[in-house]
């Protein structure tokens, strides 16, 4: 059905169209499903929301892992919170790219087959209690650096979701923040939880944003079309100079023995993370790919009863209906 849709709209592209569907960007309206699209923003849009609804329900498992061995029952009530929170935002993600005519179904057989990928972050593993305020600090706090223009993105629908998961976006990084503070005003073991943490999610977390817009090839056609809003290097940046503060209000280090900040442009300078790892881990070599696609397949897998109840229970009904008529 994808490729078919894609089929029939590519020959019906011309200039004049692409030509008035650049001017309303331009003028700052909202695409909506039924407008006429360029193929090409059908596919980014499809590729990135997807990608996003992904990344999502995969970053439920990092977390999910500690809901078990949560310190007390206020901090095991406050992750299950956040953890359902981004099945939630998986949830809107996957009906605003289901708006552009590619199904749940496709997209997840997508995911689970490797033709679609999800963010490289949560490929790494939580370790400690800690790591659960560092990723709600740093993990969700990149997420928020990047969605938070995307409230303004030119497509409806992706825009509207977007407008909901910010507003819980917020609560995330304020709940691992505070599991930060906890930990490292604690004793001196606690802190050093903490400062390990840091340690580890620093460079995964600087790498959320993608390689330099140098590198990165859809930048300036998705800057057109409004369906990116900043360069990666500037939501980087912008993100650096965040939450260094917030790491010396820790009293906490953050691994990076270049970083400066320049009084005059109130900017810190920094080390780029290893962009090789990333690359590598994009390839499916980080240490949880597997696991995570082992997670989701088997999710997927076990479920199968339930979507085949449900089908058979809609088959009937059809059936039903069609005999009283
Ligand atoms: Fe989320
Ligand atoms: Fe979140």
């Amino acid at each position: 059905m994808y490729a078919q849709m894609i089929k029939s709209e590519a020959s019906r592209e011309d200039p004049e169209k692409l030509a008035a569907f650049q001017a309303r960007i331009d003028a700052g309206d909202k695409i909506e499903p039924k407008d006429w699209m360029p193929l090409g923003y059908r596919k980014t849009l499809i590729r990135q929301i997807g990608q996003h609804a992904h990344s999502e329900i995969v970053g439920q498992l990092p977390e999910g892992n500690w809901i078990t061995r949560a310190p007390t029952l206020e901090r095991k009530a406050i992750l299950l919170a956040k953890v359902q929170d981004e099945a939630g935002h998986g949830l809107y993600l996957y009906c605003a790219a289901e708006t552009l005519g590619v199904t749940r179904d496709e997209l997840t057989e997508m995911l689970l087959d490797g033709r679609m990928k999800y963010s490289s972050i949560f490929n790494y593993p939580t370790l400690t209690w800690a790591d659960m305020g560092a990723v709600g600090w740093l993990v969700d706090g990149a997420a928020i650096m990047n969605q938070v223009p995307l409230q303004r993105t030119s497509f409806g629908p992706y825009s509207r979701a977007m407008i909901r998961i910010c507003k819980e976006e917020s609560f995330h990084q304020r709940q691992g923040y505070d599991i930060m503070m906890k930990m490292a005003a604690g004793t001196p073991a606690q802190k050093k939880m903490a400062q390990d943490a840091l340690n580890r999610f620093w460079y995964p977390s600087l790498m959320m944003f993608g390689p330099s817009d140098k590198e990165s090839v859809h930048s300036e056609q998705s800057m057109a079309w409004k369906i990116k809003m900043n360069t990666n290097d500037e939501l980087r940046q912008k993100f650096v100079d965040q939450t260094v503060p917030q790491a010396h209000y820790l009293g906490l280090t953050v691994p990076d023995e270049h970083l400066k900040l320049d009084e005059e442009t109130g900017h810190y300078a920094f080390s780029q993370p290893d962009w090789s790892e990333f690359f590598d881990v994009l390839k499916g070599n980080g240490p949880c790919n597997r696991e995570r696609l082992a997670a989701r397949n088997k999710a997927w897998d076990d479920g199968k009863w339930v979507r085949d109840g449900l089908l058979a229970h809609a088959d009937k009904k059809a059936a039903r209906k069609v005999a009283a008529e």
